[in-house]
Formats: structure tokens, sequence, C-alpha cells
């Protein structure tokens, strides 16, 4: 027992020299553990005779509690500085931007459309939107397709059932058949019933046809444009898309040529094609002897303007549809149309953007 102040002095020297979690467990176990030297003295109270066992019972089990709090005190110290030091390594600046190495990537079709407005607000137009389901009239009537007219067989329409007749409800009081539109036009009748011209709107939207194959998916996109005032002509036409087509796809000297061709909403009409070659089984877009049609085109069709109640004596203007994947295959060189609905996480790795990617002219559409 004599040993017994000179140990708990040891043992309480020992937990203030634990400088980490593991020294302060060896001198937990060297002073109280089962054959720890505390310990060791509590067994010895066996052979004592009561009086002395009980005054050096006391003894022991006062130093034991001295330790035990050391040892405590001392744990709980280490503790919080073990996790000051992580919190310090650790740091995380929660205002920094996403990381660039994140997962996430923004789709082709998503960057396109955005590369596409960027472009032509650039040239002050402005976003419109219209609804997916249509009726007859906005999709094809007001836009110089009567009933019966032959383009209509031509856009693969998907219908909704037939509504039945209601008095004071009929579906031909209100626009006829429901429809998924099967282009973006329709959103140029929505603009010109409901704003005065001069009118400058771009229209990015999902448009539907009955058609599956290698080249057709029965949902895909397109980006419609219309221009409407009082001075614009054919040439203004041309210069907006010959812009456009060069700012889109980074090249300068990119032939464009207008073709005549033919859309009832238009007059006249023409379909834009840009140059590109094809070396080595390579496509790339440029000079060179090779043509791809991109966009169909043309001055607004004086019916079309009188479906909306804009006087085609005072007013004229021009409108243009692409198709957003088409074009987002040309310019980053996707194969195939089909596996842009595909959701192949590999696929999106490999041609997605990442989401700080924003395309503004200043800053480059594509970096
Ligand atoms: N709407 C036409 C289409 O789907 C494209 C187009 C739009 C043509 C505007 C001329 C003017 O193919």
């Amino acid at each position: 027992m004599q040993d017994l102040d000179r140990l708990r002095a040891e043992a309480l020297a020992a937990v203030a020299a634990a400088g980490t979690l593991d020294q302060l467990e060896a001198a937990r176990v060297a002073a109280l553990g089962k054959k720890g030297t505390v310990s060791g003295l509590m067994k010895s109270l066996g052979g004592m005779g009561p009086d002395e066992r009980k005054t050096a019972g006391a003894r022991l089990n006062a130093a034991r509690d001295d330790i035990a709090a050391a040892l405590d005190s001392a744990k709980t110290a280490l503790e919080a500085k073990a996790l000051d030091e992580r919190l310090g390594r650790e740091r995380i600046d929660v205002t920094l931007p996403v990381r660039p190495e994140s997962q996430g990537r923004i789709h082709p079709i998503s960057q396109t459309i955005e590369e596409i407005t960027a472009i032509f607000a650039q040239m002050g137009f402005v976003v419109a939107e219209g609804p997916d389901i249509e009726d007859d009239f906005h999709n094809f009537t007001a836009l110089n397709i009567p009933p019966e007219h032959p383009a209509r067989q031509m856009h693969d329409t998907f219908y909704f059932g037939e509504r039945p007749a209601k008095s004071g409800d009929g579906a031909e009081s209100t626009g006829g058949r429901h429809l998924l539109r099967t282009h973006t036009s329709p959103v140029q009748i929505r603009t010109m019933l409901r704003d005065k011209p001069p009118i400058r709107v771009i229209v990015p939207g999902r448009t539907y046809r009955c058609d599956s194959d290698m080249t057709h998916t029965p949902m895909f996109h397109q980006v419609e444009g219309l221009v409407i005032d009082e001075t614009t002509h054919m040439g203004h036409l041309k210069g907006c898309l010959i812009e456009f087509v060069r700012a889109y796809f980074e090249v300068d000297d990119v032939p464009v040529r207008f073709r005549p061709s033919f859309f009832p909403f238009t007059e006249p009409s023409a379909e834009v094609d840009i140059g590109c070659s094809r070396e080595g089984g390579e496509l790339k877009i440029g000079p060179g002897a090779g043509w791809l049609e991109i966009l169909g085109c043309g001055m607004v069709h004086p019916n079309v303007l009188r479906n909306c109640g804009i006087d085609p004596n005072r007013y004229q203007g021009f409108a243009f549809g692409m198709g957003v994947e088409r074009v987002a295959m040309l310019k980053y060189g996707i194969p195939d149309l089909r596996t842009f609905f595909d959701s192949d996480l590999r696929w999106l790795k490999h041609y997605g953007f990442l989401p700080l990617d924003v395309p503004t002219l200043s800053g480059g559409l594509t970096r």
C-alpha cells in the first residue's frame, strides 16, 4: 500500500502526458486495466485485516476515482482536439461553384437549344412557347393548311380521341380536334394572335410525328423563328439565317444555299443547305463538294397574317423552323439520332456538357 501514492502519481502523469486517444487508452490499461497497477493493489485487499482493509480500500477507491476522472477529462479534451483538427483539414467552402468534375451532364439537346437561343437573343429575338397539345386550328388551319390539304398527310399526326359533341362546348367552336403538335409553327399563330407587330420571337420546343426509324423518332425538337414588321423582306431572312449558321457552327466561311421549296404557310419558301466535305469518311462543315439541308423558311403567307388579324398590306415578315437533333448531330458528330433518347449515361458522359458551360456569344458557344 505504500506504493499507492507513487502509482497514483505515475498514472496521473501518464494520463497528462498522453497526446493521442491511443496513448490515453494505454495509460488507462496500465493503471485500471485487469492487470493494471491499481487493480493489482485492489487484489491485495483480500489479504488484509478488516480495519486495514477498510482504510486501504477507501484510499484505493479514491485513487481509482481520481485516475478515472483524469482519464475522462483527458479523453474529452483529446476528442475535441481531434475533431477540431479534422474540421480544419476537411474545411469546405459551400459558396464555391459546383465542382467541374461532377457527374451530371447537360444533354446535347438542351445545350443546342441554349446555343441557338443565345445567337438569336443577340439579334433581338425573345423566346416564346406554346403547348405540346395543340388543336387543329393552330397546328394546321390557321397556317394555311385547310382540312383535306395533302400537307396534313405528310405530318403523320398523333390525334387525340374525338371529343363527344356537347352543345356550347363543341370542339369545332374552340379550334377543332386535339393533337400533339407536329411542328413549332402553331406558336407563330399564338404569338400573332396575342401580340401586336413588331414581332421577333424564337420558339424552342418538342414536336411529335407518328414515325420511327433510323432517322425519325416520334418525339423530336424544333426551333421556330418569326419576324413580323412593316419593312422586312427576303434579304433580312437571308442575312439573319446566314449569320445564324456561321455563329452556330462556328465556321466563318461555311457556304449557305437557299433552295426554293414549298410550305403552305410561307411564300416564297426555301430550304437552307450548308456546305460540307466528306474526306476520309469524316463529315466536316465548311467549304466542300457536299450540301446538307438544315432548315425550312420563307416569307409569312398573307393568308396566315389574315388568319391572325394582321393586315398583310401593311405587315410582312419571315419564319423559319429547324430540327434541333439534326443541327446537334451535325455540330457534335453524333452519328445516331435514336441515342438522344436512350438515357445511356455513358453516352451522356461522352456527348453531354458540363453544367457550367453556359453558351454565350461573348464567352464562346462551345468551350
Ligand atoms: N414547320 C416547318 C416544318 O415542320 C418548318 C418551317 C417553319 C418552314 C417556318 C417554314 C417556316 O418542317
